[in-house]
């Protein structure tokens, strides 16, 4: 049979992403909006989205960098701390600002010090959201430096998601950027309280990647890559057209001089190319037919959103992904251009292109 060369799907959203502020959101915001019709926007600024004041703020300043009738629509994060008001986060949720609220445990990634350090600290916060069916997405890893950083996942799926979910019982959960085959089986044999998002990047890279011919930094990111068995197990998750997995980039763009580092920060910019990188994974697993589910139904099924009606064409057109950001004539003010963000896959062919619309 001749492969398929061109595939309309309904155009798709990212449940997972991280735009920044300042000069960072006015490089990036694009890279997004041209391809997705919402996404769910990280609260780990400095200071965190902790309001629902600093979440309508955000939100405007997102919207105010969108071209006229972009049809792109930002869906807040209320960021997690042991001492926030549920009445804070209920009431963003009823206002339609926050559309769920992350839990980040204190200390586990970019920006999280003023997370969560002990869930049972939140539990009447976790109660409300339980009352009022508000999603929450979770980075699922433990901070216990005795874990190693490869087990954090799954130590945190035993040691925390399996008690917090019988504490919790009808509690939505997204377990955020899943990494490893133990959430893949956890999510999978789960009831559909449970979902799981799953980035692009971990999808194609185990943990090799980041070693090849050298420390490839800007394939660091948190959860970090696994063994392979792990890569193939979220291929299979991805690609199995179950509704519990679904599209969140983690998208995390950083400065240069953050990525190239003695200590460099965690994160890969993929929001240009992703829909494309998807398609590539999908491709490959000869299952082109279960992207749209994946990449455009069961993340607004799971959080009660219509699904978007207008479409979007991938054509196998081979592409070079090019290896930096590209800024506008004249730059943006506030961004050294050597600061920019490398595109994940640089260098790269991808075998599918977004159709220009
Ligand atoms: O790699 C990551 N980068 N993982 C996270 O959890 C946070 C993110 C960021 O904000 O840079
Ligand atoms: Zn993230």
């Amino acid at each position: 049979m001749k492969p398929l060369d061109r595939l309309v799907i309904r155009r798709p959203d990212d449940w997972h992403v991280h735009l920044r502020d300042g000069a960072m959101l006015e490089a990036v915001l694009s890279a997004t909006a041209r391809v997705f019709a919402r996404a769910v926007v990280m609260p780990n600024l400095r200071p965190p989205i902790t309001t629902v004041e600093a979440a309508r703020g955000y939100r405007q300043r997102i919207e105010s960098l969108l071209p006229e009738n972009n049809g792109f629509t930002p869906l807040m994060t209320a960021y997690l701390t042991d001492d926030l008001d549920p009445g804070e986060v209920e009431r963003g949720f009823f206002e339609g600002v926050f559309a769920a609220a992350k839990l980040y445990p204190a200390n586990a990634t970019t920006n999280s010090a003023a997370g969560v350090s002990d869930l049972v600290l939140i539990a009447p916060l976790l109660e409300r959201m339980e009352a009022i069916k508000m999603p929450l997405l979770i980075h699922g890893e433990v901070t216990d430096p005795d874990v190693d950083v490869f087990d954090r996942e799954a130590v945190f799926i035993e040691r925390h998601l399996i008690p917090l979910r019988e504490r919790h019982p009808e509690l939505r959960i997204v377990l955020e950027h899943i990494t490893t085959e133990d959430a893949v089986d956890y999510v999978s044999d789960c009831d559909e309280l449970l979902a799981a998002t799953i980035t692009p990047h971990h999808l194609h890279l185990n943990r090799n990647s980041m070693f090849v011919g050298g420390l490839k930094s800007d394939f660091y990111c948190l959860p970090v890559v696994k063994r392979e068995c792990h890569r193939r197990a979220l291929v299979k998750a991805a690609t199995s057209g179950l509704p519990c997995f679904f599209l969140g980039t983690d998208s995390a763009p950083h400065p240069r001089s953050g990525k190239e580092s003695a200590c460099g920060c965690a994160g890969i910019f993929n929001a240009m190319h992703a829909i494309e990188s998807y398609a590539a994974v999908f491709d490959q697993e000869g299952a082109l037919d279960r992207l749209e589910g994946f990449a455009s139904e069961f993340g607004p099924r799971f959080y009660g959103l219509p699904l978007n009606t207008e479409k979007v064409t991938l054509l196998r057109q081979p592409q070079i992904v090019p290896h930096l950001l590209n800024l506008p004539e004249g730059g943006i003010e506030g961004l050294d251009p050597g600061e920019v963000p490398v595109h994940f896959h640089s260098g790269e062919t991808l075998a599918w292109s977004l159709e220009s619309v």
